[in-house]
């Protein structure tokens, strides 16, 4: 099976209080794009990954998008569907929330 769109999602958590994705939402997050994703029935074509740290835990919520290797920071659940929309759909990736 090969996916067309592959999205890892930052689920770490960092010790002491340090800022990371996990204390943001991310777990949540992803779970949330998972449904949207099989809601649209795309679960075939866009695989949704949890991922390790992705070294950029000032910036999280932090994700990548491959193959293009488009990454974003400060997501939320709200931009979620506009992500979907735009760039795993649409092939148009959201500038605003780009980091990359
Ligand atoms: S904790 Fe998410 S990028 Fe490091």
């Amino acid at each position: 099976m090969k996916f067309e769109k592959h999205v890892f999602i930052c689920i770490n958590r960092r010790e002491g209080g340090k800022e990371c994705c996990a204390a943001k939402g991310s777990e949540e997050l992803a779970g949330v794009m998972k449904e949207e994703i099989k809601k649209r029935g795309l679960n075939k074509k866009i695989r949704i990954n949890k991922a390790g740290c992705l070294d950029q835990c000032s910036k999280g919520i932090s994700m990548v998008v491959y193959p293009e290797g488009v990454w974003y920071g400060q997501v939320t659940k709200e931009d979620i569907p506009e992500i979907i929309e735009s760039h795993l759909i649409g092939n148009k990736p959201v500038e605003r929330l780009r980091t990359t």
